[in-house]
């Protein structure tokens, strides 16, 4: 794929099909957050406020990048430094992730096939929903993926209601780093032109969107090997 600079403009408009959002006036604004929402294409650097407040605190359960990455969205935090997240309880935080935010998802946590992380220091809660045979939501910050290539990221409450606050990402990673191709929800395609959405929708409710293997999904033609290769091979880790 040839490097379009900001698919973002398109994708990340959260209800682009339904509706014909132009991304300039957000579709779902709950809280003073609203220019979270119409920015999500990354022109402007984050308004979220609680990378820096709560990551920088909490991300060691992560790792030490993951840390010095969601710095990048905490510039902007200074001017509504904590006071933003705790007027807006409850969808007041968010994560508009970065290009740098993205790392060698080896440094993650694993579990069964998939790599997972918190980039708002609740790691341990995606943990607890990853391994709950019944299944849960997913926290706000949770970045998942089964392949450097393609990531889900939980955005704040009410983000994105049809697809359960998940942001989807198709990404392009080197030695250099990771280039954001795509990221929305019901527009983002992988890189066999298959669409994130058609298949995570299938997921029944108690999984988050979360496919794995029985969850509904139609399957991917990969085995669990192949998978672990494609894992291994990121070319962003050391
Ligand atoms: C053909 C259907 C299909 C498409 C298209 C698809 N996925 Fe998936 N995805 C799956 C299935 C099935 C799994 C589980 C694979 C496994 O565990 O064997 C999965 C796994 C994942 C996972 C790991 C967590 C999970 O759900 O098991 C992430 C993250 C993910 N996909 C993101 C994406 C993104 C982002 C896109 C688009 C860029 C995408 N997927 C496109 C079917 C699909």
């Amino acid at each position: 794929m040839p490097r379009a600079p900001r698919a973002g403009n398109r994708a990340p408009c959260p209800a682009a099909r339904s509706t014909s959002c132009v991304c300039s006036s957000p579709p779902r604004a709950e809280s003073g957050d609203t220019t979270t929402a119409a920015s999500t294409g990354t022109e402007t650097t984050s308004p979220t406020t609680d990378p820096a407040t709560t990551g920088t605190s909490e991300a060691p359960t992560t790792s030490g990048d993951s840390s010095s990455s969601t710095t990048t969205s905490g510039e902007s935090s200074s001017s509504t430094n904590g006071e933003a997240s705790s007027g807006t309880t409850g969808s007041g935080e968010d994560l508009e992730m970065q290009a740098e935010d993205f790392t060698c998802i080896l440094e993650w946590e694993k579990v069964r096939k998939f790599r997972i992380t918190n980039l708002l220091g609740h790691t341990d809660e995606a943990l607890e929903v990853a391994n709950n045979p019944a299944g849960g939501t997913y926290p706000v910050g949770t970045v998942i993926q089964l392949i450097p290539g393609e990531a889900m990221v939980k955005r704040a409450a009410g983000w994105a209601p049809d697809n359960s606050d998940w942001e989807f990402f198709a990404l392009d990673v080197t030695a250099e780093g990771t280039t954001i191709m795509a990221r929305g929800t019901q527009d983002v395609v992988n890189g066999f032109g298959g669409n994130c959405f058609d298949c995570h929708a299938k997921a029944a409710p108690q999984w988050d969107r979360i496919c794995e293997e029985g969850h509904g999904c139609d399957p991917l033609p990969f085995t669990p090997e192949q998978i672990e290769m494609v894992q291994m091979a990121d070319p962003r880790c050391p």
